[in-house]
Order: structure tokens, then sequence, then C-alpha cells
């Protein structure tokens, strides 16, 4: 440490201690707009920027005593001076980042659902358990202030044009790495056969089947959405149907409605529904949403999980319903 700076630190360790973690040199912190990660300002001018040793300065009692700090403060002092770096960011240094410290069946088992065993771990191929690199491959820059927003909550990839533009849905942030043209470095996806999903997604969400931007006419033979905010017209969202966190299901279709289908009605979706999908037949998946208006092909039929409302309930649908399909294909 240059000699400037030691003596700067001495003062403001002398400072902490005398203000029990209120700096001497305390400016406004109000951390508003997601700023949370660290600059090369942090602790007046920069002093404290490249410091490994967040104890020497900041006193875990002390910190979080706002409105904002609040919903963290509690597990921070739980899980101690390992987490800062989580939220706060590196400081400037090369400290680890870890998110599984937090984010984990004991101490935030609904933030996110992880139980099951298949996530988005970047490999189709693999069902290892995300690590803390995964996480912030999705998430570098949470805010943690339990509302979750695209744009603030999302890694940002830039966009077809090089530049970063802002995601107006979270579909956007799929799209900057599921198409054929501009993948992102170190995520580079091969097509495993012609129109793959994986690379065809930025095509296939201009057709409708398995949703898109087009809009549903609602007016097709087994038309009728079950009671809830999705109504035709509505973006599905990818992470509507797809779980990125655990499943237990093949390509990621969530297995239990609260992992999913964010715009159901909270009752049912809590509740939750379950959802087995094999051998191509995805009727529990779709009958979470889709409920027919009137009785046609034994719509009435229970697809298994509780809940009717789509036809062909037995055997499978892929022969008329994948990505990137026309919807009258198949008739
Ligand atoms: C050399 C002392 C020192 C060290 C080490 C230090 N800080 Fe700070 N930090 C400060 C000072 C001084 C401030 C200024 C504001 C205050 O506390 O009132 C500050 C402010 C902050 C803020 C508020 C935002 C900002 O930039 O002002 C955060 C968050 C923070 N520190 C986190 C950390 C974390 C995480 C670590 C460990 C990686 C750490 N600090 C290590 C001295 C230090
Ligand atoms: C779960 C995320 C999270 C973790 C982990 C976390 N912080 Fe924070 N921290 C925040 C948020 C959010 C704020 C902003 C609160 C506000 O605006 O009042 C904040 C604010 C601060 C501030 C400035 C305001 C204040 O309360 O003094 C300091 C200093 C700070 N954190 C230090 C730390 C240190 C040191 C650790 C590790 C012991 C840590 N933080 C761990 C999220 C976190
Ligand atoms: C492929 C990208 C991706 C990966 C990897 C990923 N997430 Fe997410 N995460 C998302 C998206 C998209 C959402 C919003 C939709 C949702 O809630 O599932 C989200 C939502 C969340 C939420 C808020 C919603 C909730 O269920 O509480 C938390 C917390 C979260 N992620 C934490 C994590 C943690 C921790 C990891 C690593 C263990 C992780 N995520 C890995 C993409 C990802
Ligand atoms: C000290 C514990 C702690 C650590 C470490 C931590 N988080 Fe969080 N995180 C929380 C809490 C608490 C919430 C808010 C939950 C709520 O109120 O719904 C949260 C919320 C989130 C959310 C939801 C969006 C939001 O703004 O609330 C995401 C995404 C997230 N964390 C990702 C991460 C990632 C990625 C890491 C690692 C880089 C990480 N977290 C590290 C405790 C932590
Ligand atoms: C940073 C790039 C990136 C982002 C962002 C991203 N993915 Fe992926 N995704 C990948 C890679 C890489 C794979 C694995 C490809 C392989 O193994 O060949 C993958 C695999 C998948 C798979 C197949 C998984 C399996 O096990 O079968 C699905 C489904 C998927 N992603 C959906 C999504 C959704 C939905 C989002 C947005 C919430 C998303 N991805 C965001 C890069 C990304
Ligand atoms: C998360 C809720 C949800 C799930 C799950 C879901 N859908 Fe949909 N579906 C909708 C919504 C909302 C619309 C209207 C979208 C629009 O207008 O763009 C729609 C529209 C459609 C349409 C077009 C109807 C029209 O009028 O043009 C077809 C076909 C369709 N869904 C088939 C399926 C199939 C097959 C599945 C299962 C693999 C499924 N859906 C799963 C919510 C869902
Ligand atoms: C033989 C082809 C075929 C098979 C197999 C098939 N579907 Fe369909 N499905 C269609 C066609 C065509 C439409 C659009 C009907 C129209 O245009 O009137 C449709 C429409 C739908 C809709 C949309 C209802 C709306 O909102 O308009 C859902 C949901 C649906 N199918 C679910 C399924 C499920 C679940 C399976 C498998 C268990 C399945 N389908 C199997 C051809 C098929
Ligand atoms: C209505 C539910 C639904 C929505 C919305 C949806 N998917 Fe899918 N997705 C499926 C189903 C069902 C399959 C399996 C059948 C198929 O290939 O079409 C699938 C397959 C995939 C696969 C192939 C996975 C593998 O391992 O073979 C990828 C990748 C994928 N989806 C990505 C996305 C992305 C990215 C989005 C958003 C742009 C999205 N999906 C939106 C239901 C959905």
């Amino acid at each position: 440490m240059p000699k400037k700076s030691r003596l700067y630190f001495l003062i403001t360790l002398l400072g902490c201690l005398l203000l029990g973690g209120q700096s001497a040199f305390a400016r406004d912190v109000v951390l508003a707009n997601n700023q949370i990660l660290l600059t090369p300002n942090h602790g007046d001018d920069g002093s404290a920027w490249g410091q490994t040793e967040c104890i020497s300065c900041h006193v875990k009692r002390n910190i979080h005593n706002t409105e904002a700090g609040k919903p963290i403060r509690d597990i921070v002092l739980e899980t101690g001076y390992d987490s800062c770096t989580g939220c706060h960011g590196q400081n400037g240094t090369s400290a680890k980042r870890e998110c599984v410290i937090c984010h984990n069946a004991d101490l935030l088992p609904k933030n996110p659902i992880m139980q099951n065993k298949k996530n988005h771990n970047f490999s189709v191929n693999k069902d290892n358990a995300l690590t803390d690199q995964n996480c912030l491959d999705c998430h570098d820059r949470s805010d943690m202030d339990g509302d979750f927003e695209a744009h603030v909550d999302l890694t940002h990839y830039p966009a077809q044009s090089g530049i970063d533009m802002p995601y107006r849905n979270q579909t956007e942030f799929c799209l900057r790495c599921h198409n054929q043209d501009q993948q992102q470095p170190g995520f580079e996806m091969q097509p495993r056969f012609l129109r793959d999903p994986l690379v065809m997604m930025a095509k296939n969400y201009r057709y409708i089947d398995k949703h898109g931007y087009p809009k549903g006419s609602g007016q097709r033979t087994y038309a009728g959405l079950r009671d809830s905010d999705y109504q035709y017209g509505t973006l599905v969202e990818c992470t509507d149907c797809h779980a990125m966190h655990g499943t237990h299901n093949a390509k990621l279709i969530m297995d239990r409605s609260d992992t999913g289908a964010f715009l159901l009605n909270p009752e049912l979706r809590e509740q939750p529904v379950f959802i087995d999908v094999e051998k191509g037949n995805y009727a529990q998946h779709c009958v979470v949403c889709h409920e027919s208006e009137v009785p046609v092909e034994k719509t009435d039929e229970d697809t298994g999980n509780g809940l009717s409302g789509v036809h062909q309930v037995s055997g499978s649908c892929l022969d008329c319903h994948v990505h990137g399909m026309a919807v009258q294909t198949g008739l």
C-alpha cells in the first residue's frame, strides 16, 4: 500500500472505530438506482477500492439499517463477510462472488426454487447444480431488492447492433444468446438438428406456435384461456414455460406452476399445479394456461394433474406443435 493511502486507511479505520462503522468521512451513500456495485470511488475518493477485507472498515451490525437494507439485513448478519462481494462486486480485486451461500434450500428456499436437478447450467447434456458463476452469467448486477426487473437483474448482453439495449422483457435477454447470427462469446451453440430451437429462437419467435411475438386470435377450435392475466395478445415469455433454476422435465419445461406461468391466477399458481412431461406429451403443461371454452375432442378430460381443457390429451403433441410452427400445421 502506498504511504498516503495507508495513512488514509488508518484515519478511516479510526473513524470507523470511533463512530461505530459510520465513517468520519461519511458522504451521502444513498444507493438508489441499483448502484450497489462498488466503484473506484469507494471510500472517499477511492481509498477503499482494491481492498479485500471489508471487516477492517465496516461493522456488520451497523450497516443495512435503512428501509432498502431491511430485506437483506438479517441474512447478511448470518452469512457474514463472505457474502459482501456477492452483492457489492469485487471492489477492484479478484475476490470470489458467492451467491449460493444465500440462495440455497435452507436460507432462501423460494428465491429461487431450485430443488430439482435439471437447470440452465449452459449445457444440455449435464445436470450439474448451478454454480456461483452460472448465477453471474445471468445476474451480474442484481440489486436484491425483492423485485425482479429484467434490465436491472439480468446480465447485459449486447444486442444485434452491438449496443447495450435495455431489455423490455425477459425474452429479449434469452434471444441475445439463442439466435443464429450473433451469439455471445463463450456461449456459442451448435445446432443439433435442422431448425434446432437452441439457435433458431429469434426466428421461431416470429411464429405463434410455442408462442412468439404474433398475437393469437382466440378464435380457434379449442380456444380459451384459464382465468388469469393471460389473454389473447399477451406476450408469453420464455420463462413462462422454461424454468431456469430447477425442474425434473427435459428441455427445462417447468415441473410446477410456481416456477413459471407468472401471470396465472396466484391462488392456482402457488398451489402449485404439478407438471410431468413424457414422450412429447405436453398436455399437463399447456393446460396450466389453456382451457378450451367448448368441449371438443375430449377437452374435458383430466390431463392427470387435476386440470382439463386441452385437446388430444394422450399422445405426442410434437407432430403439430413445436417452436416456430404456424398453428394450422397438422390439420
Ligand atoms: C479502508 C476502509 C474500507 C474498506 C477495507 C472497505 N470499505 Fe466500504 N467504505 C469505506 C468508506 C470510508 C465508505 C464511505 C461511506 C461510509 O461508510 O459512510 C465506504 C462505503 C461503502 C459502501 C457504500 C457505497 C459507496 O461506494 O460509498 C459499500 C457498499 C461498501 N463500502 C462496501 C464495502 C465492501 C463490500 C468492502 C469489502 C470488499 C469494503 N466496503 C471495504 C471504507 C472501506
Ligand atoms: C444481499 C445483498 C447484499 C449483501 C450480501 C451485502 N450488502 Fe451491503 N448493501 C446492499 C444494499 C441493497 C444496500 C443499499 C441499502 C440502502 O440503499 O440503504 C447496501 C448498502 C451497504 C452500505 C452503505 C449503506 C449502509 O448501510 O451503511 C455498506 C457500507 C455496505 N452495504 C456494506 C456491506 C458489507 C461490508 C457487506 C458484507 C458484510 C455487505 N454490505 C453485504 C446489499 C448487500
Ligand atoms: C439462464 C439464466 C439464469 C441463470 C443461470 C440463473 N438465473 Fe435466476 N433468473 C433468471 C431469469 C430469466 C429470472 C426471471 C424469471 C424467473 O423468476 O424464473 C430469474 C429469477 C431469479 C430470482 C428471482 C425470482 C425468484 O424465483 O425468486 C432469483 C432470486 C434468482 N433468479 C437467483 C438466481 C441464482 C442464485 C442463480 C444461480 C444459482 C440463478 N438465478 C441462475 C435467469 C437465470
Ligand atoms: C447475503 C445473502 C445474499 C447473497 C450473497 C446474494 N443474494 Fe441475491 N438476494 C438475497 C435476498 C435476501 C434477496 C431478496 C429476496 C426477496 O426479498 O424476495 C435476493 C434477491 C436476488 C434476486 C432477485 C431480484 C431482486 O432484485 O430481488 C436475484 C436475481 C439475486 N438475488 C441474485 C443473486 C446473485 C447472482 C448473487 C451472487 C452474485 C446473489 N444474489 C447473492 C440474498 C443474497
Ligand atoms: C449467455 C447466453 C445464454 C442466455 C442469456 C440464455 N441461454 Fe439458454 N442456453 C445457452 C447455452 C450455451 C445452452 C447450452 C447449449 C448446449 O449445450 O449446446 C443453453 C441451453 C438452453 C436450453 C436447453 C437446456 C436443456 O437442458 O435442454 C433452453 C431450454 C434454454 N437455454 C432456454 C433459455 C431461456 C428461456 C433463456 C432466457 C431466460 C436463456 N436460455 C438464456 C446460452 C444462453
Ligand atoms: C404460460 C401460459 C401458457 C402456456 C403454458 C401455454 N400457452 Fe399457449 N397461449 C398462451 C397465451 C397467453 C396465448 C395467447 C398469446 C398471443 O395472443 O400471442 C396462447 C396462444 C396459443 C396458441 C395460438 C392461439 C391463437 O388463437 O392463435 C396456440 C396454438 C397455443 N397457445 C398452444 C399452446 C401449446 C401447444 C402449449 C403447450 C406446449 C401452450 N400453448 C402452453 C399461454 C400459454
Ligand atoms: C394433429 C395435429 C395436432 C396434435 C397432435 C395436437 N394439436 Fe393442438 N392444435 C392443433 C391445431 C391445428 C390447433 C389450432 C386449431 C385451429 O386452428 O382451430 C391446435 C391448437 C391447440 C391449442 C391452442 C388453443 C387456443 O388457444 O386456440 C392448444 C393449447 C393445443 N392445441 C394443445 C395441444 C396439446 C397439449 C397436444 C398434445 C397433447 C396437442 N395440442 C396435439 C393441432 C394439433
Ligand atoms: C408456451 C411454452 C413455451 C414458451 C413460451 C417457450 N418455449 Fe421453448 N419449448 C417449449 C416446448 C414445449 C419445447 C419442446 C418442444 C419443441 O421443441 O418445440 C421447447 C423447446 C425449446 C428448446 C429446445 C430444448 C432442447 O433441449 O431441445 C429451446 C432451446 C427453447 N425451447 C428455448 C426457448 C426460448 C429461448 C424461448 C423464448 C424466446 C422459448 N423457448 C419459449 C415451450 C415453450
